[in-house]
């Protein structure tokens, strides 16, 4: 039998990710990291324009309606570190509050982001506003934010923006330790502006990780796929399907790969054959649901006080300004 080609130059930590991934048992998973390859990060921003996936939209609702009150709360010389930039659209919002709040002093802001792809983006994206310094950091999120942290003068507050309920993505033990290792990197008074999605009908929920046209079933495929490419991998994307499922206990939803049929692979990179039998799933990603009182008890866990919430009702997702106590 032929090897499949490997490309140049392999990530041997998506190597061992996806070996010790598919190799765990009894339930096969892959890391949600891995979904945004440069395919991913664009099927990503079609997601976001979905009708049925209302999260980015009720985050730019608020942004939008309430970008100046937000940045009330925040110091007048305050610099911005922004964890995972995405396109940088929403971020505009409050860069362009600030900015305007001290017309003659210049902003900085820092994107944190592991792709160099989300990080030229975002400079397209936001490169026309005046009196915007874009410092980006090609890092992930903690080691990006230490730098911004390590970088700043005395003097200077720091304002964290992590949007989009990326912290869903994490589990929620995982999340509260995440917000603790940031404030172990701030100081008393520096904010961070956090985005959760809320709790809503199954239904809903569903259907916004599961779209009539396909573009959540691509995303998710497309991990497989990137495997395939950059590890030199045999997996037959046809005998696959796209799963989202609400857990109740978690309050999440998951999303899986389904094997249609028995399916056997290699993935050369990662030294490893491995069979899923029909019926058997890759676990993907999770996105977990927040209540509004909950984000204040996480908030106090890790050290940060509430400031104040924005509450979007139409489809329901939380901005929250957390200060480092
Ligand atoms: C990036 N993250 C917050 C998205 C979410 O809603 O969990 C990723 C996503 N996965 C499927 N659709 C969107």
């Amino acid at each position: 039998m032929t090897q499949p080609a490997l490309s140049h130059d392999v990530s041997p930590e998506f190597a061992s990710a996806v070996r010790a991934g598919l190799t765990h048992a009894p339930q096969k998973e892959l890391p949600s990291m891995y979904l945004y390859d440069e395919v991913g990060s664009a099927l990503f921003e079609v997601i976001t324009a979905l009708p049925e996936y209302g999260v980015t939209r009720a985050e730019e609702r608020l942004l939008t309606q309430h970008a100046a009150d937000i940045v009330a709360h925040v110091p007048h010389n305050a610099i911005v570190a922004e964890l995972g930039s995405g396109s940088g659209r929403k971020t505009r919002r409050i860069l362009e509050a600030l900015c305007k709040k001290r017309p003659t002093t210049s902003t900085t802001y820092s994107p944190i982001e592991i792709s160099r792809t989300a990080l030229q983006l975002c400079r397209r994206e936001l490169g026309d506003l005046e009196r915007l310094s874009i410092v980006g950091y090609e890092r992930d999120y903690l080691a990006g934010l230490a730098e911004v942290s390590k970088r700043r003068s005395r003097d200077e507050p720091l304002l964290v923006l992590f949007l989009g309920s990326t912290i869903g993505n994490f589990g929620r033990l995982a999340a509260t330790r995440f917000l603790r290792d940031i404030r172990g990197m701030l100081l008393p008074g520096d904010a961070l502006l956090l985005g959760t999605d809320l709790d809503k009908p199954v239904p809903v929920l569903i259907s916004a990780y599961d779209d009539p046209i396909g573009v959540t079933a691509a995303f998710n495929l497309n991990l497989l796929a990137r495997v395939n490419r950059e590890l030199g991998g045999t997996f037959d994307l046809e005998a696959f399907e796209h799963v989202a499922r609400f857990n109740p206990d978690a309050r999440s939803v998951e999303m899986h790969l389904r094997a249609k049929r028995r399916v056997t692979a290699q993935v050369r990179a990662a030294q490893l054959n491995v069979t899923l039998e029909a019926g058997e799933t890759i676990w993907t990603e999770s996105s977990h649901k927040y209540r509004v009182n909950e984000i204040d008890a996480i908030a106090d866990d890790a050290g940060f006080a509430c400031r104040q919430q924005w509450v979007e009702q139409d489809w329901g997702f939380a901005e929250s300004l957390l200060v480092a106590r």
